[in-house]
């Protein structure tokens, strides 16, 4: 096989998209607008974690992937997917700024009858109502959805062998976009509609973002009463049916779970629907900090002038991603109040002018926010512990 394709975006998803169709043997450009990133790629260098520079200067060497900033390279390709990210603006709304502009950006250079796919997260309606009529109907595109699923750092469900979901404006595109994901994904499922798929891309982080909410006011509720929460998640835990456990956390963070809810409540609030769990999850995850930073009180009395050590401030274990991750406001919360906080992340090494601080022993408190796997806490000595993932 040598179709061409292009990758638009190449961040923590498109670029394991694009390296996966690389090795199945598409020939695959990724084009980006930050040009260091096309350069950092092009020298066989991986700036995301789940890919490794030896997987991109395999497939650079076999002649099936390079990285450009020249949305001309888009010409010549049958199937091109836009894989840019969808935040939200400063009064928490949708911003769809990068999608409209890389839609613009690839309008231009679109074959004629070429299939366009649309990764990224987004709130339903956008791609029938935003991102077609940009491309227009004059070239006949076929217009598809595919929601990303890919979970940082996870070692057991990858982009391979997580199912993936696919809805076409036409009949046809559908099954072309099947047929490319087909080529290096385990199992696609067809969507009912484009809308069905966005919808439900939003209802699975939805899901997360309340369960986490819920477990976050659950281990409050076991830290008044004097029981540890994970002693009750692992025992509800013993039911094999109807219970699914999560677990506590200093809130939750990255570009998806804080994120595509909103999108969500937004359309919600458009339409004149409800949304409450959503809002009322968003208020408990950003409450936790404060939760915190008044346990560590508890324990140290005052704050001020007192040496606390965060250890794990990336969102998740595993990732160096700092988007979103509630480290940075329990940070904040605690600093001010006095503290004088010191931090440690073996991969996320330098933040906010800051840089990572050797874990040892004397700091009045360490609180474990995200913990890399593999981090060597005896070198903490006898330093009181507070885990934001149980037992406060
Ligand atoms: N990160 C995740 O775990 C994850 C999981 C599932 C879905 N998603 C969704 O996937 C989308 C992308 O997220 P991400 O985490 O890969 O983002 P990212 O920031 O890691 O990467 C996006 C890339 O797009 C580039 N870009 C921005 N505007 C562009 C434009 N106009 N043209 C070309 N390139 C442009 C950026 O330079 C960046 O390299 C988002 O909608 C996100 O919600 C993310």
């Amino acid at each position: 096989m040598s179709k061409k394709i292009a990758v638009v975006g190449q961040g923590y998803v498109g670029l394991p998209l694009a390296i996966a169709a690389a090795e199945s043997g598409f020939a695959v450009v990724g084009i980006d607008i930050n040009e260091a990133q096309v350069a950092t790629l092009n020298a066989g260098l991986s700036p995301v974690g789940d890919i490794s520079d030896a997987e991109i200067a395999h497939a650079i060497a076999r002649g099936t992937y390079r990285a450009s900033s020249s949305f001309s390279d888009i010409e010549g390709c049958e199937i091109t997917i836009i894989c840019v990210p969808t935040p939200l603006d400063a009064e928490h709304a949708p911003d769809l700024g990068a999608l409209e502009s890389a839609t613009r950006s690839v309008a231009a250079h679109l074959p004629p009858g070429s299939l366009l796919i649309v990764e990224s997260t987004i709130a339903p309606g956008t791609t029938r109502g935003v991102v077609a009529p940009i491309i227009g109907t004059e070239k006949q595109i076929e217009i598809a959805y595919s929601p990303e699923r890919i979970d940082p750092s996870n070692k057991q469900w990858n982009i391979r062998n997580t199912p993936k979901l696919v809805a076409g404006l036409t009949p046809a595109a559908t099954e072309r976009a099947v047929d490319f994901y087909s080529a290096f994904i385990n199992r696609v499922d067809r969507g009912e509609s484009v809308e069905v798929i966005e919808v439900a891309k939003l209802l699975e982080n939805s899901f997360r973002l309340i369960n986490i909410s819920f477990i976050n006011e659950i281990a409050i509720f076991c830290q008044r009463l004097g029981v540890d929460v994970r002693d009750v998640i692992k025992a509800a835990s013993t039911k094999p049916y109807g219970f699914m456990p999560f677990f506590p956390s200093a809130g939750v963070g990255g570009h998806c779970i804080p994120v595509d809810p909103s999108y969500l409540s937004h359309k919600a609030h458009e339409i004149g629907a409800p949304s409450r769990f959503i809002d009322l999850a968003n208020d408990v995850n950003r409450s936790m900090p404060a939760f915190f930073a008044g346990i560590a009180m508890g324990k140290l009395g005052a704050l001020e002038g007192k040496r606390i050590l965060v250890v794990g401030i990336a969102y998740k274990p595993g990732v160096s991603d700092m988007r979103e991750s509630p480290a940075i406001d329990l940070i904040a919360e605690l600093r001010s109040r006095g503290a004088a906080v010191s931090w440690h992340d073996t991969l996320v090494k330098e933040w906010a002018g800051e840089s990572s601080t050797p874990l040892t022993s004397g700091y009045d408190l360490v609180i474990f926010a995200n913990p890399h796997p593999g981090t060597d806490i005896s070198l903490l000595g006898q330093t009181p512990v507070l885990d934001t993932r149980g037992g406060y």
